[in-house]
């Protein structure tokens, strides 16, 4: 198979982590005789320095004509104050790609039981995928502005029957391809959009008679999301409810570190990245953990190129590389040893 991948390393450790995704798409094509070919472009705050633009054209261009994105990660205190936002590039090429659907799925590894702040029995076998709508919301609502001499403000919530129908399909088919059980996440006791939501869900579930569905309350998800975990199998939520359940539901595993995620849209496209940020604070120092990144390159190949063998390979080479003691230093586990992020990408490629 041949596939033209387009890198955005973005900031702070971004560009470590991409490495290690060069490296591992290079022994994949090698083992599994495929040809990837990779060029990397700019995105967020390295692209605000260089063209003034969280999202240059010229990155735009290169997207389109590629067979899929692979992300790093944007931000830092250095563009805290600027006025154009590394984080307005994310959105926007989430926008200009139409990339709806954000799948961020939360394995724990039995090795990494012992990581998570949480005590091990409840943890133990949680397996759950967050379907995230992506596009709309609060995010892109119009208007988006201070009034008023800045005594007001005001954010618009705003979703088109079709924007919630295409996600809510994204989850019935995820949830197939799963444990079949749905839970669908609002706020239906207070939002009118999530009244609307609740309906579509219901419609869609029509056409899933397999597929159990339950609505849950954003507030009560949040807490069964870190009381109960493995009772979750797909959770369907609004983009800003995914966002923050999201970052909740990483704590599980122990570490952010570890997690990948898909943006997808329909037309075929597919966005992937690891779900941490840049971490500025260890920037430069070779101590990223890079298995985030790795995953997502699994999810690419998955999702993307219809490559499941490839892609389980990659996890099972993690979960081994994590059994046998070996960790980076977000991670805690009794004896492991600490692994650089060079290290720990070799270590994964090898077992590879
Ligand atoms: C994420 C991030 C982004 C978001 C930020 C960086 C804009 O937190 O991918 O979850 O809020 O969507
Ligand atoms: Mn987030």
């Amino acid at each position: 198979m041949k596939k033209h991948i387009i890198t955005l390393p973005g900031d702070g450790i971004g560009p470590e982590i991409m490495n290690s995704a060069h490296e591992l798409l290079k022994a994949v094509g090698e083992k599994y005789n495929h040809e990837f070919t990779v060029e990397s472009k700019d995105i967020g705050g390295i692209a605000i320095d260089k063209h003034n633009d969280p999202l240059p054209a010229e990155t735009i261009e290169a997207c389109e004509s590629a067979d899929a994105i692979l992300l790093g990660a944007v931000g830092g205190p250095k563009w805290a104050d600027s006025k154009i936002r590394p984080e307005q590039g994310l959105l926007k090429i989430r926008k200009q790609f139409n990339l709806f659907a954000n799948l961020r799925p939360v394995t724990i590894f039995d090795s990494l039981e012992a990581s998570s702040p949480l005590k091990q029995h409840v943890v133990r076998g949680s397996d759950l995928m967050i379907v995230r709508e992506l596009t709309g919301g609060l995010y892109f609502g119009q208007p988006s502005e201070r009034r008023d001499g800045g005594q007001s403000v005001v954010d618009t919530l705003t979703y088109t029957y079709g924007e919630i129908e295409r996600i809510v399909r994204t989850a019935f088919d995820t949830a197939m391809s799963r444990r079949k059980h749905l839970t669908s996440v609002d706020k239906a006791n207070v939002l009118e959009s999530s009244r609307m939501w609740r309906e579509i869900v219901n419609k869609v579930s029509s056409e899933y008679p397999e597929v159990t569905v339950e609505h849950e309350l954003v507030d009560a998800a949040a807490m069964k999301l870190i009381t109960n975990p493995s009772y979750f199998d797909v959770i369907v939520t609004e983009n800003l409810f995914g966002d923050i359940l999201s970052d909740e539901a990483s704590v599980i595993t122990g570490s952010l570190g570890v997690l990948p995620s898909a943006s997808l849209s329909d037309k075929g496209l597919g966005l992937f990245e690891p779900i941490h940020g840049s971490a500025p604070d260890i920037a430069g120092e070779n101590k990223a953990n890079p298995i985030g990144m790795m995953l997502s390159v699994g999810m690419m190949l998955k999702y993307s190129f219809g490559l499941h063998e490839e892609s389980a390979a990659i996890e099972k080479a993690v979960n081994q590389v994590l059994a046998d003691g070996f960790k980076t230093g977000d991670l805690q586990i009794d004896r492991a040893v600490t692994l650089s992020t060079t290290e720990m990408t070799e270590k994964i490629i090898s077992v590879l």
